[in-house]
C-alpha cells in the first residue's frame, strides 16, 4: 500500500540549537547516546552539534569528538553549525553531510550575536563556502531574525531576498529562515514563504520557528499552506539564542509531529520513540522542558473515567 499522505520533512535541532544553551556541560557521551537514539527515530536531517569556538560556546566544545563517535543512519542528512573557514575544516574532517552557516538579516542582532557587520559575516561565510564548495558536502544558510528582529522590530524583506539570492549565487544548496526570537506571526509567514517559494524555485527551503510568543504552531501551518515541506524542529522546546533577550524555546518537536500526523500529514518521526526520548531530558539537562505533549501526552492516550 502507498502511503498517498503528503510528506513533511522534519529537522531535529536539539542538540545544536538546544544543547548549546544549557548552563550544565552535557557529557559527550550522553549526547552521543542521544543523537544515535534520534538517528533511529525518523528525523529527515539531525543538527548534531557546531564547530564554533570553544570559548565562544563552551557546551559544544566536543564537537569533533561527538561527530566521530555517533553511529549515523545512512538515511539521516548530519549538518553542523559552522562560523568561519576554520570550523568549516573541522567539520570536513568529521566527514559531515552538510555545514550550517549563520548570519542575521538584522544588522543589530548579527552584531550582537557574532560581533560583525553584516557584511563582515556575507565575507567570512564566503570563505566557508570557498572551502566547502569543491567537495561533496551540502551547504546551507541560516538566516537569523528573517522574520523580525528583538531590537529593529521589522526587517525588510528585500534585504532578506537579496541575501538570499547572494548566498545562492554562491552555491548554497538550502536555505533556512529562522524566526530566531519569535516575531513571526501567521499571516506575514504565508506571505514570506509563498514569495520566497517563487523567487527560489531550486533551493532546499526550511522554516525555524521558535515559540517565544506562543505562534511556532500557528506559523508552521501557515507555512505548510504556502508550499513549505521542511522544518527545523527541537524536542522537548529546547533552545534559543545566547545573546537574543528573553529569546527562548524552538517550536517543540513532539508537538509539531502530534499536531502534523493528526492532520494527516507524513513526517516520517515515530512520536513514541521522540516521547521516549524526550522523557529523559529532563533528567540529562538538569531542568523542566516546556514540551506540552510530554506533559499531557498524545491525544490517543486516553484515561479512565473517574
Ligand atoms: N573552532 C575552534 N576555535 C576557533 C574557531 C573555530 N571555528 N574560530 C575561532 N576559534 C578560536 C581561535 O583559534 C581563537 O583562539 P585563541 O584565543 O586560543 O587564539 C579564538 O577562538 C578567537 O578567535 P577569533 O578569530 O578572534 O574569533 P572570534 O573571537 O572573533 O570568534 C566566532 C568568532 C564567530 C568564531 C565565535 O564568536 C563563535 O564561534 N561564535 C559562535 C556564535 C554562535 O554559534 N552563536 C549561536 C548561533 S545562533
Ligand atoms: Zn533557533
Amino acid at each position: 500500500m502507498t502511503d498517498s499522505r503528503k510528506r513533511i520533512y522534519i529537522q531535529e535541532v536539539a542538540p545544536r540549537d538546544g544543547f548549546q544553551n544549557e548552563k550544565n556541560f552535557i557529557e559527550t557521551h550522553e549526547k552521543i547516546d542521544f543523537i544515535n537514539r534520534l538517528s533511529e527515530s525518523g528525523f529527515a536531517k539531525i543538527e548534531a552539534t557546531s564547530f564554533t569556538s570553544p570559548k565562544a560556546i563552551p557546551a559544544l566544545k566536543d564537537a569533533d569528538m561527538v561527530m566521530h563517535e555517533i553511529k549515523r543512519n545512512p538515511g539521516v542528512v548530519y549538518t553542523v553549525l559552522v562560523p568561519n573557514a576554520r570550523g568549516a575544516e573541522r567539520a570536513l574532517s568529521c566527514n559531515v553531510d552538510e555545514v550550517n552557516l549563520v548570519m542575521s538579516v538584522s544588522e543589530t542582532h548579527n552584531q550582537a550575536n557574532l560581533r560583525m557587520t553584516r557584511e563582515q559575516s556575507f565575507t567570512q561565510l564566503s570563505n566557508v563556502i570557498d572551502v566547502v564548495r569543491d567537495t561533496d558536502v551540502a551547504i546551507n544558510v541560516s538566516l537569523s531574525t528573517a522574520f523580525g528582529c528583538p531590537m529593529e522590530g521589522d526587517i525588510n524583506t528585500y534585504e532578506l531576498f537579496e541575501l538570499i539570492d547572494r548566498f545562492v549565487q554562491l552555491g548554497a544548496h538550502g536555505v533556512t529562515l529562522c524566526d530566531t526570537t519569535g516575531m513571526a506571526y501567521p499571516t506575514q509567514v504565508a506571505k514570506i514563504a509563498k514569495q520566497s517559494k517563487d523567487l527560489f524555485k531550486q533551493v532546499e527551503l526550511t522554516m525555524h520557528f521558535h515559540n517565544t510568543r506562543g505562534m511556532a504552531l500557528a506559523n508552521t501551518t501557515a507555512a505548510i499552506h504556502a508550499g513549505i515541506d521542511r522544518f527545523d524542529a527541537s524536542l522537548g522546546g529546547l533552545g534559543g539564542c545566547p545573546y537574543a533577550p528573553g529569546a527562548s524555546g524552538n517550536v517543540c518537536t513532539e508537538e509539531l509531529v502530534h499536531m502534523l500526523e493528526l492532520m494527516g500529514y507524513d513526517t516520517g518521526v515515530d512520536l513514541e520513540k521522540i516521547l521516549s526520548i524526550s522523557g529523559r531530558l529532563p533528567q540529562m539537562i538538569g531542568h523542566d522542558v516546556p514540551s506540552q505533549i510530554l506533559k499531557a501526552g498524545p491525544r490517543t492516550r486516553l484515561h479512565p473515567a473517574p
